[in-house]
């Protein structure tokens, strides 16, 4: 009967997606982040030193509050997660030397009236960034922070009076949204997910967390002008007009720092831009940045966008490659790949050029996720290139390159068996680092299970039990990057424990790691953070690049955002596998703490959608599928169901299995298998 009643419901909902690219309207619209309006007012007052009437400030631009001469302060916040420039009335300025000045933080551990979290460059003293000064004399009327001073990520801003005894009346404070500038309505989304949370004590965890995976990635997407600048500014300064890439906007790892174009991130942000944006021109600006920067010579790629440059990452290099799969995948641009043919073929020559006669490739580019021990014959590299091979093979065939994708395949499938011999240990049940270590890395044996690198299921549930070994309170300890939780290679596990099969393995690893991130005071609680230490401390990297500064860390990184494209992908279960969703699988992931899910997603063909329900009397589970006609799908029975199948009444096996799998027309479909022995 409930299945009956969600069947109608479903409906009504399918069709609105007739006329429309937007994702159905629901409950889940409670928890898109993503602001209606580009000109947004702090909701709260945090502090208020020597300041009357701070109350006003929430009031937009209907009421004034005073800072009191020099040392007043009052510390906005503004709900969430914002960035951009900030602007002000001032209303009565009673002394030529009156100043202020503004700090700005994501968390509020680094509230202060003489410092911003740091941003330029990390120091052990927490206080590179210092302030923006606005100096004396200020005028009456209405001011906006000038554009090189951008903060592109923060939630909480402190305006202080810095001058003589005399007060400030200011009114009208307000953050003009910098990010997701070529977009009209930024809550607007393409794609939605909802379910209900039957473990954890928020039952909307998962839905909260889909989101906020969506609206970190709409905070790092932003205009070609606003980049960190590098060289960097000096100690007490900051600034954001630096160019970023051929063209704008474009996607960058992280909303405060580095604002560059980083690909490894991409491997987890673009996913995550597909299921819930469709913002896929950013991408392609960023992907085609790093192809317009390769060395011409050698055919290596940049391991960063411009200003910053880095070069020497062989795993970046890779994962450029990766991104320009996705990048075709979800968006089927013939045009763009062949523009980039040229030069993504000598790229990936580039990287099959450093196999050795060992059949492995000697990673010699060292710079990487900040994960140690990476160079020689190591795993994660040659997952990576394997991914890379699979990927290449796939695009050639695309490009009209037959013989090229049987090269490229063939060549995956011999480094596959390599990769076997030299890094599996049988005893352990996972893979080592390199030839000559037992440490058994969280990046390459999350690849290995996730890019199908393993030759067979045993391999995968041994790899993902063998994971778990490495789990404190909070998260994932990678013991190639020790007393470090990192969001970014979680995310590749997390998929990894789906695709080997363990579905609650898969949920403790996102109750503990994700359900501390989003809710943490110490962070925004709203976007992600980039990494913590072992004990869930904001000192990331603390001893690998990042100085003890605490205040560095950025609190919305794209590359923590995995759960996002992984509830749809996996729990939903609705994923595209050829490009422009030509072709789809179903595969829903029904063992976790939930009793429904439903997803969505557009492409140009349009609307893809899932909803099921489990055990609703003797039906084992129901779901109901919808997909663009012109497209073809497959359904694979979860895992721990069977029974009588049924789509659209019809009966179509007696005793289906977890497993078995039944191809769909594009269209609208009502699967039910149920089971009277349950
Ligand atoms: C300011 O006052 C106007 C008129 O009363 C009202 O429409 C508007 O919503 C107020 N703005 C805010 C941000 O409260
Ligand atoms: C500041 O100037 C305003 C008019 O601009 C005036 O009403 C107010 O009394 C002055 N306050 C002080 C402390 O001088
Ligand atoms: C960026 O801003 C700084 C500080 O105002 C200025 O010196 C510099 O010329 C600006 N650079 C660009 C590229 O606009
Ligand atoms: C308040 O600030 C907004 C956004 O910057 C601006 O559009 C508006 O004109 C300002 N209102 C007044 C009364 O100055
Ligand atoms: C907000 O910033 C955008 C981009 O710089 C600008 O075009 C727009 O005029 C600003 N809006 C307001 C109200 O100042
Ligand atoms: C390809 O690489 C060359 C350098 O060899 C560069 O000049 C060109 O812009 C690149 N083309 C594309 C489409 O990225
Ligand atoms: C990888 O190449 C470097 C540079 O040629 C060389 O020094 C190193 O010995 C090689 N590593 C292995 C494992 O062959
Ligand atoms: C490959 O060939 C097909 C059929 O001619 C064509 O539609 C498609 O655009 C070609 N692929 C690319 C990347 O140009
Ligand atoms: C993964 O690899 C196995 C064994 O090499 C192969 O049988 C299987 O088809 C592969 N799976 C996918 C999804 O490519
Ligand atoms: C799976 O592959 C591993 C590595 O080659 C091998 O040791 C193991 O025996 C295989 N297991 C099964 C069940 O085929
Ligand atoms: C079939 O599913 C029922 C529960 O729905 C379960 O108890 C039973 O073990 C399953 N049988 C097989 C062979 O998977
Ligand atoms: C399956 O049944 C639904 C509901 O009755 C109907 O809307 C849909 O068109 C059917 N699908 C096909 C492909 O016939």
């Amino acid at each position: 009967m409930l299945s009956l009643i969600l069947s109608i419901l479903t409906i009504a909902v399918l069709a609105t997606q007739l006329s429309s690219q937007l994702a159905p309207s629901g409950p889940w619209d409670a928890f898109n982040y993503a602001p209606k309006t580009r000109i947004v007012y702090a909701t709260s007052i945090r502090h208020a030193e020597s300041t009357s009437e701070s109350e006003n400030l929430l009031n937009g631009d209907n009421g004034s509050a005073t800072l009191n001469g020099n040392g007043a302060w009052v510390t906005l916040d503004f709900g969430k997660e914002v960035g951009g420039l900030i602007s002000m009335n001032f209303d009565s300025i009673n002394s030529s030397s009156s100043s202020i000045s503004l700090a700005f933080t994501e968390s509020p551990m680094f509230i202060s009236p003489t410092l911003s979290d740091d941003s330029s460059f990390p120091i052990a003293t927490m206080n590179y960034d210092g302030v923006l000064s606005v100096p004396a004399p200020l005028d009456v009327g209405f001011w906006t922070q000038p554009a090189f001073s951008l903060r592109g990520g923060f939630r909480f801003l402190t305006i202080a009076s810095t001058g003589d005894e005399f007060p400030i009346t200011i009114s009208n404070v307000s953050c003009n949204i910098s990010f997701m500038p070529h977009v009209e309505d930024m809550t607007a989304y393409t794609g939605y997910f909802y379910a209900k949370d039957t473990e954890f004590e928020d039952e909307d965890f998962l839905t909260k967390l889909w989101y906020a995976g969506a609206y970190t990635v709409q905070t790092n997407t932003v205009a070609v002008n606003t980049g960190r600048q590098v060289p960097f500014e000096p100690q007490g300064h900051w600034a954001n007009n630096a160019t970023l890439g051929v063209a704008g906007p474009i996607i960058v790892d992280g909303a405060k720092r580095d604002r560059a174009v980083w690909p490894g991130d991409m491997g987890i942000a673009v996913p995550t831009q597909f299921v819930s944006t469709f913002d896929l021109i950013p991408t392609r600006n960023a992907l085609s940045t790093m192809f317009a920067n390769i060395n011409p010579q050698t055919g290596a790629l940049p391991e960063s966008g411009p200003p910053l440059s880095q070069l020497g990452s062989d795993t970046y290099h890779c994962w450029t490659l990766i991104g320009s799969y996705n990048y075709y995948l979800y968006s089927g641009d013939d045009e763009w790949l062949n523009t980039i043919w040229a030069n993504y073929t000598l790229a990936v020559s580039f990287i099959e050029g450093k196999v050795d006669d060992s059949g492995l490739l000697n990673v010699t580019g060292l710079r990487d996720w900040a994960r140690q021990g990476g160079g020689g014959h190591n795993s994660e590299g040659n997952a990576i290139l394997y991914k890379v091979l699979t990927t290449a093979s796939a695009l050639a065939s695309y490009a009209n390159q037959s013989s090229l994708s049987r090269a490229y395949a063939a060549n995956a499938s011999s480094l596959k068996t390599t990769f076997n011999t030299a890094f599996w240990m049988p005893d352990v049940g996972m893979y080592r680092d390199n030839t000559s270590t037992t440490l058994t890395p969280q990046d390459a044996n999350s690849f290995a299970v996730l890019f199908n690198v393993t030759l067979n299921d045993t391999q995968k549930e041994m790899v993902s039990q063998g994971l778990e070994k490495n789990w404190v309170e909070f998260g994932a300890v990678p013991p190639e990057l020790p007393d470090t939780i990192s969001p970014f290679i979680s995310g590749f596990e997390l998929q990894a424990h789906f695709v080997a099969g363990n579905d609650s393995r898969a949920f403790d690893l996102l109750h503990r790691e994700w359900g501390y991130i989003l809710y943490t005071n110490l962070s925004v609680q709203s976007t992600l953070v980039e990494g913590l230490t072992a004990n869930g401390s904001l000192y990331y990297r603390y001893y690998q690049g990042y100085n003890d500064d605490a205040a560095y860390t950025s609190h919305s990184h794209g590359w923590s955002s995995g759960p996002t494209s992984a509830l749809t992908f996996y729990v939903a279960g609705l994923t595209i596998t050829a490009p422009q969703g030509r072709e789809w699988s179903l595969a829903p992931h029904v063992g976790g703490p939930m009793n429904r899910s439903q997803a969505g997603f557009s492409t140009a063909l349009g609307w893809f959608g899932v909803e099921w329900e489990r055990g609703v009397g003797e039906s084992v589970l129901s779901l109901n599928v919808s997909s663009p006609e012109s497209t073809s799908g497959v359904f694979t029975v979860p895992r721990g169901v069977n029974g009588t199948l049924r789509v659209n009444g019809t009966e179509v096996s007696k005793d289906a299995r977890e497993g078995d799998t039944i191809e769909f027309q594009g269209g609208y479909w009502q699967i039910l298998i149920t089971n009277e022995n349950v």
